[in-house]
């Protein structure tokens, strides 16, 4: 085992019957890092999570961890710890009872115990709420007793499936900030899935994208989100204008278009709206919707390329509706794909 493998998905094929949800993953993940595994709904992520926990056994492939193949291990003896979307605490135990559940199976009692149970309580800054019951916690509090009775079991790795996405705004974030601290602190190697970017942008070491069953990018956060490989990952992080090349021209719903420069060699190109230049430029277009979203302002052009998103400053000045605007697609601007599908 090198450390850049500590836990290791080699050829996985992951499948419910005859149908296979997950064919052939292969994934690594180094001691300490905390990967964030994104995909729309059906991609494979619970798949792949209940695999590595050993809740669903596999067609073929490995798991490794820590130098060791734990694919067929039974889930209480592989040292990885889940928390879920539904928090799943027993409901007539109290905080420190849910806390002390696994700890207790394990053997521990009488002052070892105490001191693990409380310190896992500290570390999710829950001590002062031992005694109540989970009813009486909110949602946020609730599923930091779900964290810290992972914690406390010393896993190995730690899964997280959407562990927020119960939690309102507020408490999402503050959460996330929390989830950060205990690895940081721990040293824990985590997975956590989400369907939400702007999640994984700012919790991940790296990000995985998976698009039915199958990895399709694996980067650091600004990889994933200045540098998406195909159109599917940079449809998925927010580039709105996304178009195949052929030829070194925008294949477009009016047919081929010449850019006003030279663009890259790729299979395709793609513009975030803040990337469209807007009020010069060779192409043109109607502005039939516009939102106001504080610091910028977003058109909706209709175009002889299609429908075109862009985004600018709120201090210049308004468009109103119907306005015909002339605008740019910069090549240089544009993120190029290698994959278009
Ligand atoms: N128990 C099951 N039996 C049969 N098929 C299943 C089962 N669980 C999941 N699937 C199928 O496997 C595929 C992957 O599902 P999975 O739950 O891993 O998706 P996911 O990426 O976690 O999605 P979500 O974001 O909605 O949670 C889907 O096509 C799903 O319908
Ligand atoms: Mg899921």
């Amino acid at each position: 085992m090198s450390d850049a493998s500590y836990l290791s998905l080699q050829k996985l094929t992951l499948a419910y019957g005859d149908t296979v949800a997950v064919p052939d993953l292969d994934l690594d993940i180094a001691k300490g890092e905390l990967i964030a595994l994104l995909g729309p709904s059906g991609c494979g992520k619970t798949t792949t999570m209940r695999a590595v926990a050993g809740l669903l056994p596999v067609k073929s492939g490995h798991v490794r961890l820590d130098g060791a193949d734990i694919t067929h291990v039974s889930p209480n003896k592989r040292a990885v710890g889940l928390v879920f979307q539904s928090y799943a605490l027993f409901p007539h135990l109290s905080v420190y009872e849910n806390v002390a559940f696994g700890l207790k199976l394990k053997g521990l009692r009488g002052a070892e115990l105490d001191k693990k149970v409380r310190s896992g309580l500290t570390s999710v800054g829950l001590s002062t709420f031992a005694d109540r019951k989970p009813a009486e916690l909110s949602g946020g509090q609730q599923q930091r007793v779900a964290l810290a009775r992972s914690m406390v079991m010393e896993p190995k790795v730690l899964l997280l499936d959407e562990p927020l996405s119960n939690l309102d705004a507020r408490l999402r974030l503050e959460m996330r900030t929390e989830l950060q601290r205990v690895q940081k602190e721990t040293g824990v190697t985590m997975i956590f899935v989400t369907h939400d970017q702007a999640e994984a942008l700012a919790l991940a070491d790296r990000i995985v994208v998976m698009k039915a069953g199958k990895i399709e990018q694996i980067g650091s956060p600004e990889d994933i989100y200045n540098r998406p490989v195909s159109s599917f990952v940079a449809d998925f992080v927010g580039f709105e204008n996304i178009f195949p090349l052929e030829n070194g021209r925008l294949r477009t719903a009016s047919g081929l278009e010449e850019l006003s420069s030279q663009p890259p060699s790729a299979a395709g190109l793609a513009w975030r709206p803040r990337m469209v230049s807007l009020g010069t430029g060779p192409f043109r277009g109607t502005v039939r919707g516009t939102s106001f979203a504080g610091d910028s302002r977003e058109y909706l052009l209709d175009t002889p390329l299609g429908a075109i998103k862009a985004e600018v400053e709120a201090s210049a000045p308004a468009h109103p509706l119907g306005a015909e605007l002339a605008f740019d697609l910069p090549a240089h601007k544009a993120a190029p794909l290698s994959t278009f599908s």
